[in-house]
């Protein structure tokens, strides 16, 4: 009997999140293998590393040779998705990202369907806390209704201490920001909107903006309904925007920083309403298992072409899976 391959290269391996998700598919068994084109950060991580840079196909190619999946961490994925992409599917290996941006994660789901398919892999983008937490939660509050009226997910984080990445993706995606209304994606209005939304105790009552989010193209890819809002309390927003707010940094055994975050689905169908919610800490740090999960799915699973969280895993049996070592998860029924 053939020896499963269990090789995964993670890009980008010495960023804040690589790390995350070095350690989740660790901790699943994987042979987490880490990427970067910095010689000596990738040093630091271990000497089975691989130098590698996005805009360098071939060096691409010798890091991800035989390998079965690959997870992108280097963003802005702007810049490096589509050639880490390409790579992959030439490697013959899953590719798996954590892009929170919008725009990419439509090219990818769009462009690399087909050529996924004929590779025999899957395009998984976007599995993370943006992107990828509010559409399982979408997909688990769904259950057995075959559509939506509405998709609704809040967010409530109690601070957000942002990376150098973040702050660089952020600034290399100003403007290009939509939302999905009546069946189609529109440019996000100039002034967000606003929902009032009431989170269980402690969070309680809060006045929350509109976020072009990841979630909006993730759970438009699969689950049909004409709207999806995503909203999120105004702090974290603030923090992002101040330039002076510090990096995120460790507090518990786990490394994960002090931010708490909840995200609540709410799906409508005519006058029923059904809901799913996650709770934890740290939005960097939920994205490794996340992440590494997709990855474990796929490496078990005969998965093919451009998929998200949601259309890819069982929500409620993956989520269920993390409760409650990374959060805590609540569904309706
Ligand atoms: N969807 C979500 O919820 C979510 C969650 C976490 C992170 N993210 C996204 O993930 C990305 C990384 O975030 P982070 O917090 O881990 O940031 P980070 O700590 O700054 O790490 C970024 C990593 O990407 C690498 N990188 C950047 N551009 C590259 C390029 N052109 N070629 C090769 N490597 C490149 C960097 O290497 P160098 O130092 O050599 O440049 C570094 O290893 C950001 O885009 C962030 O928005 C999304």
């Amino acid at each position: 009997m053939n020896t499963p391959n269990t090789a995964v290269a993670v890009m980008g391996a010495y960023g804040h999140t690589a790390r995350f998700v070095l350690a989740a598919l660790r901790d699943l068994g994987l042979d987490a293998i880490p990427v970067g084109r910095d010689h000596d950060r990738l040093h630091a991580l271990g000497s089975r590393s691989r130098v590698a840079s996005a805009d360098d196909p071939a060096s691409l190619d010798r890091a991800f040779d035989g390998v079965a999946a690959v997870v992108n961490c280097a963003g802005p994925f702007a810049d490096t998705a589509v050639p880490v992409v390409e790579a992959a599917l030439r490697a013959g290996a899953h590719y798996v990202d954590i892009a929170a941006e919008q725009t990419v994660t439509m090219d990818l789901l769009s462009r690399f369907d087909g050529p996924a398919r004929q590779a025999g892999v899957a395009v998984v983008p976007s599995m993370a806390f943006y992107g990828g937490l509010g559409d399982l939660l979408a997909s688990a509050a769904l259950g057995d209704w075959p559509a939506a009226d509405d998709v609704r997910i809040a967010i409530a984080l109690n601070s957000w201490r942002p990376t150098e990445g973040t702050r660089r993706t952020v600034s290399r995606n100003s403007g290009r920001h939509v939302v999905f209304t009546d069946h189609r994606f529109v440019p996000a209005p100039t002034t967000p909107t606003t929902v009032t939304w009431r989170f269980p105790d402690p969070i309680g009552e809060h006045q929350l903006t509109g976020l072009s989010s990841a979630d909006h193209v993730t759970i438009a890819h699969h689950l049909p309904t004409p709207r999806i809002g995503v909203h999120i309390n105004t702090g974290p927003l603030a923090d992002l925007a101040d330039p002076t707010s510090p990096p995120p940094v460790p507090a518990d055994a786990l490394g994960r920083s002090a931010q708490t975050f909840h995200v609540e689905a709410v799906v409508t169908k005519g006058a029923e309403h059904r809901r799913a919610s996650a709770s934890g800490h740290d939005i960097y740090a939920i994205s490794g298992p996340l992440a590494a999960g997709a990855v474990a799915h796929l490496l078990t699973h005969h998965r093919v072409g451009a998929l998200t969280a949601g259309a890819l895993l069982d929500p409620v049996g993956f989520l269920r899976s993390l409760d409650p070592v990374h959060l805590s998860f609540a569904v309706d029924g």
